[in-house]
């Protein structure tokens, strides 16, 4: 989820990897380290020199300063945690049972837990709390004199996601580089050679890289890169020229933190379900495990957050009161901590906050321990306060995002809202196991579905250079719909500046249809869904006071057709689906109508991305 490098060449590694390292600082991270394969001095045998730090990479740095380990091959890595604690132990690289290979690792693997007790039985003995850790065990368990050889072996034996870097010191002139559902490139020098997870990394080095494609790996030697699939088979990778300056490459090419952040959609979406979702609707969570009796006698759910995050504690209000059948309640944290709550011992409260830091939210948890109710922190950041204090805790595994925009954490905290909803229904024997099916099939699609919606994101650049003339917005929408409405609102006015409303189409009637004329465009969310019909009539009322109407509505369906001013179309869906897809909409929607007036998009005035004060 951050950043590993890699170098093989005739210059040291140390150094390279220090100044990579530091330039991968930008995205956040908890923890980093380094491998070096050292040089042995005539007579003595070759040694591998590991540096880990807790804290800061200048920490890394200064430690390796100390010793300055000498070679020509290394690995480095910043950890974004998901399986144990940022602590020394945990931090990468990770090692075998003789510490002979080393491996550093970005992403989460999806069956560790098995892959660990079996080596447990074969004997291998485990340091970390890490999932990463059972990879160079696995490599271990396998090898037979080929390191690579040994690597396929091992890789195919993982579920989930993995960009990797990996050496042996029993083949001192290979560096392996590996990917899957997670980027790796191979920078090409003069007779040297980088891997890394992000660009950043090697820009001073090399303009020259390798693109890796899904389940290949890369075997790097003082004569070249040589690409392959898993089995063996040689693939010719693509080889790119990139002329991004420090600042682009941080962005991935993209202008702005919060774009890349929201065209990494389709991975959080995938990431929040990883691994926890049997095709069944069977959900499991490793850090949320109470038993079905402990779930059966819940009696209310409250889920509590701040800003995007209240708004995805609205979708999952509907989910698990739709599907668990619970009393549940979507509540606004920073309110909620000066009530006087009645609910006790048979209440859940799900604290939703990307950072784990947000004040108001820690204190409405605060409350809600206080009256016994059992807690869930929903976070994106691994031994957040959020985490730490909570009973259980459901990973977003979103990657750092930098952006002061919620975007893809958002999408990730409404997922992982949707699977706890499962996880109540099957504890409460609700939904047929034909809902649940129907249910998981539609979550499956969405990472394609988002990109699809991602690749249209020039349809979306030009509604947005005509809206973006307005200085007011109404946003409207009904059931799953309506807090799409609210995050759709809230993203334009927090980066664009522009006045914008969320209301229910409901509640249209009830005042805010006073405000609209011909100056005051309606976004309508009309997807298919339990109301959707009604939205075409509030569409009617809408464009009878003159004013312009944005609608977004399911394909296939032409209610709209000559009524709306204009129409977006999304895939046919679950109504709970669509609330992802009509979010990312509305995200790019927001995102260029600010871009248009010139704002700055990653770091809007006023705002911060933790709120960590009352
Ligand atoms: C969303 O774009 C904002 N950054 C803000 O509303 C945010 O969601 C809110 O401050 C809560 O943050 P949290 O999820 O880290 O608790
Ligand atoms: N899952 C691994 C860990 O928790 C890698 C995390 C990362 O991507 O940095 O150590």
């Amino acid at each position: 989820m951050c950043g590993i490098i890699g170098y093989l060449g005739g210059q040291e590694a140390t150094p390279i990897l220090m100044d990579s390292l530091k330039r991968l600082e930008y995205r956040g991270y908890d923890s980093a380290g380094v491998a070096v394969l050292e040089t042995p001095r005539p007579g003595s045998l070759i040694r591998t020199s590991v540096t880990k730090s807790e804290a800061k990479v200048d920490d890394l740095i200064t430690k390796l300063k100390a010793g300055m380990p000498s070679g020509h091959l290394g690995i480095g890595h910043t950890r974004w945690a998901t399986h144990g604690k940022p602590t020394y132990i945990n931090a990468h690289p990770h090692t075998d049972c003789k510490g002979q290979i080393y491996v550093v690792h970005n992403g989460i693997i999806e069956n560790f837990a098995e892959l660990r007790r079996e080596l447990q039985a074969k004997g291998h003995e485990f340091t970390s709390e890490t999932d990463t850790e059972v990879v160079p065990h696995l490599i271990e368990a396998y090898y037979k004199g080929d390191f690579l050889a040994a690597v396929r072996a091992a890789l195919k034996r993982l579920n989930g996601a993995y960009a990797m870097a990996m050496f042996s010191t029993e083949d001192p002139d290979l560096l392996v580089g590996a990917r899957l559902n997670a980027p790796l490139v191979v920078g090409l020098g003069d007779d040297e050679y980088y891997i890394a997870s992000d660009i950043t990394a090697i820009i001073p080095y090399t303009k020259r890289v390798l693109v890796l494609g899904e389940g290949e790996v890369a075997a790097v030697t003082p004569l070249g890169a040589e690409v392959s699939t898993l089995d063996g088979t040689t693939v010719k990778p693509k080889l790119v020229h990139v002329d991004w300056d420090v600042s682009q490459a941080q962005k991935g090419g993209y202008p702005h933190f919060m774009l890349k952040e929201i065209h990494e959609a389709p991975e959080a979406v995938a990431n929040a379900m990883r691994g926890r979702l049997t095709d069944d609707g069977v959900v499991s969570f490793r850090e949320f495990s109470p038993a079905d009796e402990d779930l059966a006698r819940l009696r209310e759910v409250l889920l509590l957050g701040m800003g995007t995050s209240r708004h995805a504690a609205v979708l999952g209000e509907l989910a698990i009161e739709d599907w668990a059948g619970i009393h549940a309640r979507a509540v606004d944290a920073a309110e909620f901590r000066y009530r006087r709550p009645t609910f006790g011992r048979d209440a859940l409260a799900v604290v939703i906050t990307q950072s784990g830091e947000t004040a108001d939210t820690l204190a409405g948890m605060r409350l809600a321990k206080d009256r016994e109710a059992l807690t869930v922190a929903v976070t994106n950041v691994f031994a957040s306060s959020a985490a730490r204090d909570a009973d259980g805790a459901i990973y977003l595994h979103s990657g750092p995002e930098i952006g002061v925009a919620s975007t893809k954490t958002y999408l990730a905290h409404v997922v992982s809202l949707y699977l706890l909803a499962m996880r109540l229904a099957t504890a409460h024997g609700r939904v047929s196991l034909e809902r649940k099916q129907e249910l998981v099939a539609s979550l499956r699609e969405l990472p394609d579905q988002v990109r699809g919606i991602l690749e249209r994101e020039k349809e979306i650049a030009s509604l947005a250079h005509k809206y973006s003339r307005y200085r007011s917005f109404l946003y409207t929408g009904r059931g799953f719909g309506f807090p799409v409405a609210l995050e759709g609102a809230l993203k334009l006015k927090e980066i664009s500046y522009i006045h914008a409303e969320g209301v229910s189409g409901g509640e249209l009637k009830h005042g805010p249809i006073a405000m609209l004329d011909k100056n005051f465009p309606v976004v309508a969310i009309c997807t298919a869904g339990a109301t959707s019909e009604k939205m075409v009539n509030s569409v009617h009322e809408i464009v009878a006071r003159d004013a312009p109407v944005l609608a977004l509505v399911t394909e296939g369906d032409t209610s709209l057709d000559g009524v709306a001013t204009d129409l977006f179309t999304i895939p046919r869906t679950e109504e709970a689906a669509a609330a992802i897809l009509n979010s990312v909409v509305l995200q790019l929607f927001a995102y260029h109508v600010a871009v248009e007036l010139g704002q700055n998009v990653d770091q809007p005035r006023n705002l911060a991305k933790s709120v960590t004060v009352e």
